[in-house]
């Protein structure tokens, strides 16, 4: 198809970060300390972490001699000190490939700026700063089909966050507190506002009316969302016919009726 029949283009992007959080990996370098490096290749599911690190790089070897690591993730605030790192390696000597552009640190937490923890089930340090920090036993690691990278299976046997951005009382992390640095395409950024939320989520969040009239036996329906108020039918449970309606204008009740709206919009 040609460029100006198609809503895209081809493109040969030199990277595909398309914009996820920044971690700090800490690993047990032979001399006992720890080395913390930035990253961003990542994902979690379950009680698994998988970490995707170069090959060449400090982090990677101390895994592999050493299988205890940690996971601090900063936040979006914190994003200095993790550029701080950006230019340094754990590896004496820098290896060819990073000469031009790398240095040897060997003190990275004075380097960034961050004060390190003791982990309590692993012998390697946390990062103090960062508000949510994981204590992970690497379980393997199968090098990447480009020899480029190792992809590094752990899993999370501590979890510590900070007071803030957790929901009192409760396990959860507070998705409104909490502000992973983003990074995608060498730029770092803040998350943006709420803009929905999906079905698993373990906060009630209905409107407090129709919470009522739920409870109490009736149906709903949400009829209308213009974008600046949402309309919701109220429905008598046996013949569905509409008692009442309300109109929706409070940010997050719009959210709510957006997202009842996505997964089908009736009670
Ligand atoms: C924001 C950011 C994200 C990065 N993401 C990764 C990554 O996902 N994996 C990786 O191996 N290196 C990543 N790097 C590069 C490493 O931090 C860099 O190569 C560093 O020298 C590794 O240090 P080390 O040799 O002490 O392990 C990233 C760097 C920055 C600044």
């Amino acid at each position: 198809m040609s460029e100006e029949a198609s809503t895209h283009r081809v493109i040969d992007p030199s990277v595909l970060y398309l914009g996820t959080p920044v971690y700090l990996v800490g690993t047990k370098n032979p001399d006992g300390s720890t080395n913390l490096a930035p990253a961003s290749s990542h994902f979690a599911l379950g009680r698994m972490i998988v970490l995707g690190l170069e090959e060449g790089g400090q982090s990677l070897d101390n895994a592999r001699r050493h299988g205890e690591i940690t996971v601090s993730f900063p936040s979006a605030e914190q994003w200095q000190h993790v550029e701080r790192l950006a230019g340094v390696t754990g590896k004496n000597p820098v290896p060819d490939d990073k000469r031009d552009a790398y240095a040897f640190e060997p003190a990275k937490f004075n380097r960034a700026g961050l004060t390190p923890l003791a982990g309590d089930e692993v012998s390697v340090d946390l990062v103090a700063e960062a508000p949510i920090q994981l204590e992970a036993l690497v379980r393997r690691i199968t090098p990447g089909v480009a020899g480029i990278y190792g992809i590094v299976e752990a899993e999370v046997v501590r979890v510590h966050a900070q007071h803030e951005v957790t929901v009192a009382g409760t396990n959860h992390i507070d998705p409104e507190a909490w502000h992973p640095l983003i990074y995608a395409y060498r730029h770092f950024y803040d998350r943006g506002a709420e803009i929905g939320w999906t079905r698993k989520t373990p906060f009630p969040t209905a409107p407090e009316p129709i919470d009522r009239w739920e409870a109490s036996g009736g149906a709903w329906r949400v009829a209308a969302d213009t974008g600046t108020t949402a309309t919701v039918e109220l429905l008598r449970c046996d013949g569905g016919e509409v008692v009442d309606q309300l109109t929706l204008t409070d940010q997050r009740d719009l959210r709510w009726a957006r997202v009842q709206l996505a997964i089908g919009g009736k009670a």
